[in-house]
């Protein structure tokens, strides 16, 4: 008889407990009133040999107290798991995941920082077509036909021209759009046009066959060059910085008149002379000429224009040394912005 009790002791000891359910059946099967085995064992005690029945009782109670003990110690572990998962689900204080969101493009960020400034001064946005014609790209900006200026600008044709004028193109630049907005509007006229350009350049880490501009244009009674300068280093104040250098290098074009580009010193430790100076726009006088090819009177009327690229300010600002990555959409590039 002791063999059987050994049995059960070692049969109750492998059960798995890991559910209410399981704790219950547990109980049942070894202490249950009607036909628990251990029950039905002490209902036996009268059948063993009356000099064995001590020994028989007291192990028959020693497994009946371990296999209570086994009861208590499934229902704190479980007890115990119940109360764990429920904190859990209810800590207010993890932080919270944060949906994927996209950036916005350096380039985009650049250029409407530019926008920005120049909009305290009174500009507005006006827009016009990438895909241009001659007239409105070269003509009426006062480049003459066959003349070696239209070569300054490698321009990608949509349709070729013949003998110099006429056809399609895709723009050069934004100056095309001060031709359709003085076309549209009159005096005094005060606007902005960024845009995308293109140019049939060797693609390499400092040019792209596409690139952004920001253009210009403003038209009134008595404007002059003064008016100009002042402008353009309260942009570069605000964009570069209050103690930027700025200097007007006299140059050419043919819409302006006269025409300056104007550089930015650009400190660098590593460079002799501890920088250089970097070109960032062309601008001028409204030349005559181009205020007569859209019926303004170059009596009355004078203005200035200024178109800057938006590329080299937004490698300067985010440390880019390679100009084709702005068009590549990497996105391990771009999430960095
Ligand atoms: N359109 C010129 C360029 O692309 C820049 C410019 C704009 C110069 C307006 C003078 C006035 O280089």
């Amino acid at each position: 008889m002791l063999d059987v009790v050994e049995a059960l002791r070692r049969e109750m000891e492998a059960e798995r407990i890991a559910t209410e359910d399981e704790v219950e059946t547990f109980r049942i099967k070894y202490l249950g009133q009607k036909s628990g085995s251990i029950t039905n064992l002490f209902k036996k005690i009268r059948e063993v040999a009356p000099e064995d029945r001590r020994a028989f009782g007291q192990q028959l109670n020693a497994l009946k107290q371990a296999t209570e003990a086994r009861l208590d110690e499934s229902r704190d572990i479980l007890r115990r798991a119940a109360a764990e998962a429920e904190t859990q689900t209810i800590d207010l204080t993890l932080p919270g995941r944060r949906p994927l969101t996209g950036s916005v493009h350096p380039l985009t960020q650049t250029r409407d920082d530019i926008v920005r400034i120049f909009e305290r001064y009174g500009f507005s946005v006006a827009d016009g077509p990438e895909i241009e014609d001659d007239w409105h790209n070269f003509t009426a900006l006062n480049f003459p036909p066959d003349h070696p200026a239209r070569d300054m600008q490698d321009t990608l044709f949509v349709e070729a021209s013949e003998g110099g004028e006429g056809g399609v193109l895709l723009r050069t630049h934004t100056s095309p759009v001060q031709i359709r907005v003085m076309k549209d509007q009159a005096p005094p006229i005060r606007v902005l046009a960024p845009g995308r350009v293109y140019r049939n350049e060797t693609i390499s880490y400092k040019s792209y066959c596409l690139f952004h501009q920001v253009e210009g244009l403003y038209v009134d009674e008595g404007v002059t060059f003064a008016d100009l300068k002042y402008l353009l280093h309260a942009f570069a104040k605000a964009f570069f910085g209050e103690d930027v250098r700025m200097r007007f290098r006299p140059s050419f074009f043919p819409f302006t008149e006269p025409s300056a580009e104007v550089d930015i010193w650009w400190s660098d430790e590593n460079l002799p002379g501890g920088g250089r100076w970097l070109e960032i726009l062309g601008c001028g006088m409204v030349d005559p000429n181009v205020l007569k090819a859209v019926d303004i009177d170059p009596e009355k009327y004078t203005g200035y224009a200024f178109g800057m690229g938006v590329e080299r300010p937004a490698m300067l600002r985010y440390g880019i040394d390679d100009i084709r990555v702005f068009y590549e959409n990497d996105i391990r590039f771009l999430e960095q912005f």
